[in-house]
């Protein structure tokens, strides 16, 4: 890991996802989780303040950089967090254990989507939801061809990030129902199109587990 991946960008990524635009997103998002919650691609911490009446947190992410400054806010929260070092493509936990995941922005930087997609689905109870926020391919076709040349520019500078990655068609493949999904435009970065929702598990599909 060369200089700029360990220590600027970590510090980058956290003043990056503070920004307004994105912020005032989390809110009404994050107050839906309950019960026991995983959140995946934990980063920074940023989601910290919004949960409410959660009883545990699981928080995951495979940068110990970003650990480093989520340390300060995870000591300030009021619910039990434990920390997991790890990919979201391989979750460390047991099947049907989870309430609520969360994932806010990651599902474009993680290697393998559908990978992670699948264990998510492994671990949420069958009536578990899964809420994300994310971004990915614009519907508009100019927009997503300039997604698609500047792709390569964003995974060598952002943490991997995708930017036309379709982020529905992802969750929906991997086997769960959007129940209701809302897309738009993010105004202050015109090539950031965002998704954001509940996905819940599609009754009868194929990798669901049950104990
Ligand atoms: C754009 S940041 C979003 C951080 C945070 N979710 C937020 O809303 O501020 C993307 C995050 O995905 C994480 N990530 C990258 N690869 C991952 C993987 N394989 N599994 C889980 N998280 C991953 C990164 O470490 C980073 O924390």
């Amino acid at each position: 890991m060369n200089f700029y991946h360990k220590y600027l960008f970590p510090k980058l990524l956290d003043l990056t996802m503070k920004r307004q635009g994105m912020e005032k997103l989390r809110p009404d998002v994050i107050h839906k989780a309950f019960g026991t919650v995983l959140e995946i691609g934990f980063g920074s911490g940023l989601n910290l303040p919004y949960y409410t009446h959660i009883l545990k947190l699981y928080a995951l992410d495979p940068s110990s950089e970003l650990y480093d400054l989520a340390k300060k806010r995870i000591s300030k929260a009021s619910f039990s967090i434990e920390y997991i070092q790890a990919s979201a493509e391989d979750i460390p936990l047991p099947p049907n254990s989870i309430d609520t995941v969360i994932s806010t922005w990651n599902l474009c930087s993680i290697p393998h989507p559908e990978s992670a997609l699948k264990e998510i689905y492994r671990v949420l109870k069958p009536d578990g939801k899964f809420i994300f926020i994310e971004h990915g391919k614009s519907p508009r076709k100019s927009v997503a061809q300039w997604q698609k040349w500047l792709t390569p520019i964003s995974k060598r500078l952002a943490g991997g990030c995708h930017i036309n990655r379709k982020i529905d068609n992802l969750i929906t493949d991997a086997g769960f129902e959007i129940q209701n999904l809302k897309t738009f435009q993010q105004k202050s970065t015109p090539l950031m199109f965002m998704y954001t929702g509940v996905a819940v598990l599609k009754i009868g599909a194929s990798n669901n587990i049950m104990l």
